[in-house]
């Protein structure tokens, strides 16, 4: 069964002419917070990722900019542990880092040392970037978004020539609820045009998120069924087995709503549920995102479950709870765990909840999207020994397993008609052999090329926002927190929340 449908998905797939993608047009990815460690784990890995690739044109060029005292040759030799060791990490099989990548990149990665604040960096800046384009990479601290791009635009560096482009990536998290995101799109689009504004959102980098569309559109058989009419409802799931790790000072302040939620899990919403752009121009593909997100009904208090992870064991090993985690208020009222229960009134979902729940310490790492259709009649079934039809569920796995799997039922062999459920199962990687990736190739390639579809517009990111400031506004109290043994299923009010609707969630471990 597998075969039949997966070759079927090549013959129809495969055209036989797939153009090469083009290198990318030279220019200077100026990286601020150079020396930090999304640069170092992800970032340069990616970079290193399209020079393999042979997508980065020879006037590419790296400049870190960073507040350590560090020399081009000193930062070279950094880069390259880090590359070193990203090579490590690639796979089953020890890969070590390629020499003609190394001899290629090295003599383009520059250091500009100073600090966010102060003009003299940007006029050093000015000086090593030249005239030529240039992408600025804010991989900093939220606090510090506004002031660099204040200070590029003092600085002149963000104005565009004739053929010469100046484009800002501005990493998470995006404001801390709506107010504030709105306050810094204003303050950005003070100095910068939308169009040069390239707010990213992770998850879009991710093969399997971006399949969702693929999948959902290029195909005849899914978009006729998705829809009020034939489906139950849909559970999002984006669970973790990591705990707060080193980022207690980060986290207290932002808890699992804020960190996942708006950005994160209304991507997987908003790809799910929206509607089908005209093309994949960025606008038509953020125009329906917004619309999708902007028609979610207001949030109601027994619509929403906050958890908090208590001591436990993940894998096989007892860990803490949060409370008890370095750096936490032995008190905090700070959430890990967020289920929620979202009505989108439009004609094709009104009356189709949308389940989402996600979470730190939890049975194990697992993002899914899980499409839930309505059962079939039972009537044929009656004088049969089959008491109840199994719905049929559709899985769409993110992550650690990519590929959708489709549950359904069939008959168990045998004289009387007696129903198993079974399941059939698409593996991304049994079909497609890619490089691993760090999830940023895409991200920063499409950048470079002016693609901005799989970035966020300023209305994407302020209707994330809208959808759970009603949360933010009750505020935390100990009242509305459930706590969790790390490790579980999450907090028993979770389950109460689909219980109520006589449905579960589908086991996370
Ligand atoms: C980040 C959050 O944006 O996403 C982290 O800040 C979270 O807390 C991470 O762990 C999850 O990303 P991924 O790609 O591992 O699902």
């Amino acid at each position: 069964m597998e075969n039949i449908i997966a070759s079927a998905v090549s013959q129809v797939g495969d055209t036989g002419h797939e153009a090469a993608p083009r290198r990318s047009p030279p220019g200077s990815f100026v990286i601020f917070g150079g020396g930090g460690d999304l640069t170092r784990r992800l970032l340069l890995p990616a970079i290193y990722n399209l020079a393999c690739a042979g997508l980065l044109d020879d006037g590419f060029s790296v400049v870190a900019v960073d507040r350590a005292e560090l020399t081009d040759a000193q930062l070279q030799r950094n880069v390259r542990a880090a590359l070193e060791d990203f090579a490590a990490r690639r796979g089953a099989e020890a890969v070590t880092l390629r020499e003609d990548i190394w001899a290629w990149m090295q003599p383009r990665i520059r250091y500009v040392r100073g600090d966010f604040e102060s003009m003299q960096t940007y006029q050093d800046i000015a000086a090593v970037v030249g005239d030529q384009n240039c992408i600025f990479y804010l991989a900093v601290a939220a606090r510090f978004f506004g002031p660099i791009v204040d200070r590029l635009g003092e600085a002149g560096l963000v104005r565009e020539g004739r053929h010469t482009f100046r484009r800002v990536i501005v990493e998470k998290p995006f404001g801390n609820d709506l107010p504030s995101a709105v306050a810094l799109n204003e303050r950005l689009l003070h100095t910068l045009t939308e169009q040069q504004i390239y707010r990213i959102d992770h998850y879009l980098g991710k093969e399997t998120v971006q399949n969702i569309l693929a999948l959902r559109f290029s195909n005849g058989f899914f978009e006729p069924l998705w829809n009020r009419q034939n489906i139950d409802h849909v559970q999002i799931t984006a669970a973790e087995t990591v705990g707060v790790e080193q980022r207690a000072k980060f986290y207290e302040g932002t808890g699992a709503l804020r960190d996942m939620v708006p950005n994160h899990v209304m991507q997987l919403l908003a790809m799910t549920a929206m509607e089908a752009p005209i093309s994949f121009d960025a606008d038509a593909v953020r125009n329906e995102k917004t619309k999708v997100l902007d028609a979610i009904h207001p949030l109601l208090p027994q619509d929403v479950v906050r958890g908090q992870y208590a001591p436990g064991v993940v894998g096989g090993k007892e860990v803490p709870g949060y409370r008890q985690e370095p750096g936490v208020d032995p008190h905090s009222l700070t959430e890990t765990y967020m289920a929620m229960k979202f009505q989108i009134d439009n004609w094709r979902w009104a009356g189709v909840p949308f389940y989402v729940r996600t979470g730190k310490r939890l049975a194990a790492r697992k993002t899914e999207i899980a499409i839930h259709f309505k059962s079939a009649p039972y009537a044929l079934f009656r004088d049969t020994p089959v008491e109840k039809l199994a719905p049929n569920i559709m899985v769409i796995h993110i992550q650690p397993t990519e590929g959708v799997t489709m549950q359904f039922s069939a008959k168990i062999p045998g004289p009387s008609v007696r129903l198993g459920g079974v399941r059939m199962k698409f593996d991304y990687a049994e079909w497609f052999s890619e490089g691993p990736s760090t999830g940023y190739e895409t991200l920063i390639y499409d950048c470079m090329i002016g693609d901005a579809t799989l970035f966020q517009r300023a209305d994407n990111i302020e209707a994330g926002w809208r959808a759970v400031q009603p949360v933010l506004d009750w505020g935390q109290d100990a009242r509305s927190l459930d706590f969790y043994a790390a490790g579980s299923e999450g907090p028993e009010a979770a389950d109460a929340l689909l219980a109520r609707d006589h449905r579960h969630w589908l086991k996370i471990g």
